[in-house]
């Protein structure tokens, strides 16, 4: 099944790398980008894997695609990153994940532009391109924290800055890239050892989630035990469980 999957996100991702559609729309508000080909991804994704798992449903951020009804759900981001894609920068993947009976059990993060196939299998570990995967040991006076700033709802985002600025004193330093996914899964593979984001949507991060859970990291909202899958959520990640817990109590001084 993984390969299966595998195989339908690389022949999506020429969609991705494909100009000839391409024109940009916003969704809302100039801060909210939509391309004809998050569309395009998203459509043929929907069309290969429905094929591949027939009685399965989706959950799809683009489109009022939110049916979760089945065992099997299709999580699925076509295009996560798309600010920057739309500005070819080259930090955006496709996302999918595979739920079945409200646990990811698969996920795909992949990176045309940078040949990055992020892979995991629930109990299975967790890989890029095919070699396994961990998180680092980085402590929390040492770690990379990957945040953002509530661009989409941006009367949030003030407190997302009195988060940073509070928080930068305590550890290495922060990065603000563009893509949840890529971000989550290079803390999946140590290249940045925290993540927080005030507000993500299942699609952001349900493959991802599983990646780092694989390879040995911590993910959750604001409650360490849990991480909703039907709604959007505050999403904390971290290497190891006392990072997780720390920069819960971090953040816990600005968002409940
Ligand atoms: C966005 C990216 C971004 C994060 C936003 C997401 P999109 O996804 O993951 O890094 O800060 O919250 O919505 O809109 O590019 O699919
Ligand atoms: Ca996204
Ligand atoms: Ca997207």
């Amino acid at each position: 099944m993984l390969n299966k999957i595998i195989g339908i996100v690389k022949e999506a991702s020429k969609i991705m790398l494909d100009d000839t559609h391409f024109h940009i729309n916003e969704k809302g508000s100039a801060s909210n980008l939509v391309t004809t080909n998050d569309v395009r991804v998203q459509a043929f994704l929907q069309k290969e894997l429905e094929k591949l798992l027939p009685n399965s449903s989706f959950l799809c951020e683009e489109g009022d695609v939110r049916d979760t009804s089945k065992d099997y759900v299709w999580i699925i981001d076509p295009i996560d990153g798309t600010a920057n894609y739309a500005r070819h920068i080259t930090v955006c993947a496709i996302s999918v994940a595979l739920e079945y009976k409200h646990e990811i059990i698969i996920g795909v993060v992949y990176n045309p532009y940078q040949n990055a196939l992020f892979t995991a299998q629930k109990g299975e570990g967790a890989y890029l391109n095919g070699e396994k995967i961990h998180v680092s040991d980085t402590p929390f006076r040492s770690a990379l924290l990957y945040t953002a700033f509530s661009m989409y709802e941006k009367e949030y985002s003030h407190s997302t800055f009195m988060f940073a600025e509070d928080i930068l004193p305590y550890i290495n330093d922060l990065r603000r890239t563009g893509s949840a996914a890529c971000e989550l899964c290079n803390v999946a593979c140590g290249r940045g050892d925290m993540f927080f984001e005030l507000k993500l949507y299942p699609w952001d991060y349900a493959a991802a989630s599983l990646i780092i859970k694989e390879a040995g990291g911590y993910i959750s909202c604001l409650d360490v035990n849990t991480l909703p899958l039907e709604r959007p959520t505050t999403v904390v990640a971290a290497n190891t469980k006392e990072n997780q817990l720390e920069l819960i109590k971090h953040a816990s001084k600005f968002f409940k």
